[in-house]
């Protein structure tokens, strides 16, 4: 990138009048006539296509015509990114008309770009998203580095939007049409091989030669032809219906976008670009004011701020964080220490005894082979859980699992080495030293009352218990205004909440450095006191609690867990339960009730079970039958354990609402209340990405608000 600009004689930067355009754009033409169109939004990390972009595109687009190149290369100046879409934050704030017009000079500048009658190729060297993607997709050829972190998509479903720069027009065209429906209604984003497989990327290069290579390619670009939507019209109107069943059948009537982007790639194949360029406009004006595009907008916004929110929350300044030791390689202390070493903190591990080390060690291996597991269920114990497995549907909930989808989308895995061993001698070095031992609150006093004597008196020491409480651990050391509470979620490597939990002794600098290490792993920090279930177990298991209530009384578990995933949860209650385990969740109700009383009291219908060794999934039986092989069946001798049948209820949406959703609301009052977070905001955010409640509703909190 550090030609950009330079007075190289064969190069003629022309940069003035970038200066007005908010020095976005700028150009330069080479001794081959290839014109080279730099996008770089300056002091931004990465480049959107807010309005000043667009000017600097139209004012290229201009020079282009006037200067009539050889070819054109559109490249980022960023060192891993593209574009990654339009400024949202300037697109919430336009009104309808500006959002119009806004969209259609996008439109007309791409429609310029593409019917250039030179070659075009955009050099993707990072996150070609949404308008980054639509701008490549209007280049005749798209030249990518061969880097597995990079990822090409239109998200915009995942928004509740749909794309607003001729997208969901030229994807179809390139690429086929069911791929093209198929990867814009998941909003999944794909790293470049996939897309050359797609026919989305023509070349792949490594990084250090993108540019040479895009170069080169517009100098005598291959003749490359579109895999076309211009099936017959029969085929192609059978494609049409199967993804509106599909997506009826998965997202109900939450969330408009996914539909309209199948009416709008219709309208694109059948009225032509004109009327589909007016159709996409109206499409996003009309979305943009809906509930769903409002909630997800606001918490795209929320997300984005927090790590900055949470830092200036902390009170205190993050201490440098170089090395770390993880104490107990488990579950989750080998996911955490996984996550540190991959940000590339020397990371340690330490455990018990030699056999639990060489298990860690395997787990650890395992973690690098394997990558990531898939996300749901989410919190507590829960060991990992899929909701693909279960009775009746194919997916978690899209509606429910489309806003943390880009999230996890980004945590491309990386297997860096860590030790692990049963020596304690890496704590004496360590800035952050994390507990992961088992849920026993004598053996993590006697963790914390050796770190007392080991750990450098300026070292953070923070634990991921999930139920017990902070100060309770912090009071075995001496200074307990170094220890905090990190709660990670399991897996670790998917799930992208931390709640960093201050106790009251904890001073400003430690938790400064929790939300540091939480935002150095790509984790959403959120901050909360130290209080019982800390945010998301507090609200989580009231819920649980009535789904067992109900299953106890009657209710099919398969049923209820089926109308909680319409409503838009990832994952029925009774199926979370069975991946939690339900030893585990009765457990849980123990600790929560002594603190919290008799309405987290654990429901007897779950002491049965736990004393049938019906476990869940784990054992085999719980809720669900678990078979080795396929989807969890409904267990054959539900109807014997549970108690005598009462009163039939109808399992629809509104007995969800206020039988299990209710308590949920009543629960984040409560902790907002006590002043558990410090804002709405906080418990919105967390029950978005630690429980998955859906996010087309707005989190928790914003629910909570409207049924009060
Ligand atoms: P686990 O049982 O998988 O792992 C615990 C590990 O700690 C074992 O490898 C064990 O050998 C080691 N260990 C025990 N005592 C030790 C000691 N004195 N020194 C060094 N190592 C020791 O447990 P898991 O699930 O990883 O849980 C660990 C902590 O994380 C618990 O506090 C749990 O509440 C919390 N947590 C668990 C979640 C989950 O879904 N599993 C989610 C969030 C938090």
């Amino acid at each position: 990138m550090s030609d950009v600009g330079r007075s190289d004689p064969d190069c003629r930067p022309h940069d003035d009048p970038a200066a007005a355009r908010g020095g976005i754009v700028r150009w330069e033409i080479d001794a081959d006539r290839i014109l080279t169109v730099w996008l770089d939004a300056p002091e931004k990390s990465v480049t959107t296509l807010s309005a000043a972009a667009w000017d600097g595109l139209a004012a290229a687009v201009h020079e282009i015509e006037a200067v009539r190149p050889a070819g054109v290369v559109f490249a980022s100046a960023k060192p891993r990114s593209f574009i990654t879409g339009a400024d949202l934050f300037e697109l919430q704030a336009m009104t309808d008309e500006q959002l119009d017009e806004h969209l259609a000079r996008g439109q007309r500048i791409l429609d310029q770009i593409a019917a250039l009658p030179i070659p075009t190729v955009a050099a993707i060297n990072g996150d070609a998203l949404g308008g980054g993607l639509e701008l490549a997709l209007a280049c005749r050829c798209r030249v990518a580095a061969d880097d597995p972190r990079v990822k090409l998509g239109l998200p915009e479903t995942t928004l509740g939007l749909v794309p607003g720069w001729g997208g969901a027009m030229r994807l179809p065209r390139l690429v086929g049409l069911e791929p093209a429906l198929s990867l814009m209604l998941s909003g999944r984003s794909i790293p470049p091989a996939e897309a050359v497989a797609l026919g989305l990327v023509d070349r792949l290069v490594p990084r250090e030669q993108l540019l040479a290579a895009a170069k080169a390619v517009a100098t005598d670009p291959p003749m490359v032809a579109g895999r076309g939507s211009a099936m017959a019209g029969e085929d192609r109107a059978a494609v049409l219906a199967r993804c509106r069943a599909d997506v009826r059948r998965r997202s109900g009537d939450h969330l408009p976008a996914p539909l309209l982007l199948v009416d709008l790639v219709e309208t694109g194949c059948e009225a032509g670009p004109e009327a589909a360029a007016v159709a996409e406009r109206r499409g996003v004006v009309a979305l943009r004011a809906t509930p769903a595009a409002k909630n997800l907008l606001r918490l795209f916004s929320l997300r984005t701020a927090a790590k900055r929110a949470a830092a200036a929350e902390a009170g205190g300044g993050p201490r440098p964080l170089r090395s770390a030791v993880v104490i107990g390689g488990g579950t989750m202390g080998a996911g955490i220490a996984a996550a540190l070493a991959a940000a590339g903190v020397a990371v340690n591990v330490v455990e018990a005894s030699e056999q639990a080390a060489a298990a860690a060690g395997a787990r650890l291996a395992g973690l690098a082979v394997r990558g990531q597991s898939p996300p749901w269920p989410l919190s507590t114990q829960a060991t990992t859980g899929n909701a693909e497995g279960f009775p009746g549907r194919r997916r978690p909930h899209p509606a429910a699992d489309q806003f943390i989808h880009g999230l996890l989308a980004r945590s491309a895995p990386v297997s860096v080495p860590v030790p692990v061993s049963t020596d304690w001698g890496p704590i004496v070095d360590a800035d952050l030293v994390v507990e992961a031992v088992v849920e026993d609150v004598a053996a993590k006093l006697d963790v914390f009352r050796r770190l007392d004597r080991t750990a450098r008196p300026d070292a953070i020491l923070a634990s991921n218990t999930s139920s017990l409480g902070i100060a309770e651990l912090a009071a075995a050391v001496r200074d307990p205004s170094r220890v905090i509470g990190l709660h990670f979620f399991n897996p670790v490597a998917k799930m992208p909440l931390v709640e960093v939990v201050r106790p009251p002794a904890a001073a400003g600098d430690a938790v400064a450095t929790g939300v540091a290490a939480a935002t150095l792993l790509g984790k959403i920090p959120v901050i909360c006191r130290d209080a019982p279930g800390f945010v998301v177990n507090r609200v989580l298991f009231p819920y649980l609690r009535e789904a067992a209530v109900l299953a106890a009384t009657g209710t099919d578990p398969q049923k209820l867990d089926a109308v909680v995933r319409s409503w838009g949860m990832p994952m029925g209650p009774c199926g979370l339960m069975d991946e939690i385990g339900l030893d585990v969740t009765l457990l849980i109700f123990r600790s929560l009730a002594r603190s919290l009383g008799p309405r987290l009291t654990a429901p007897p219908l779950v002491e049965t079970m736990v004393a049938r060794g019906w476990l869940g999934r784990k054992a085999g039986r719980g809720f669900y039958d678990h078979p080795p092989e396929g989807r969890p069946v409904p267990n054959p001798e539900w109807a014997a354990a549970r108690g005598p049948v009462g009163k039939t209820v109808v399992v629809d949406e509104p007995l969800v609402e206020r039988r299990l959703i209710g308590p949920m609301a009543d629960e984040a009052r409560l902790l907002l209340d006590e002043r558990v977070v410090a804002s709405a905001d906080a418990v919105d955010l967390a029950t978005v990405l630690g429980i998955g409640f859906p996010a087309f509703r707005g989190g928790l909190a914003t629910y909570a608000a409207t049924v009060r």
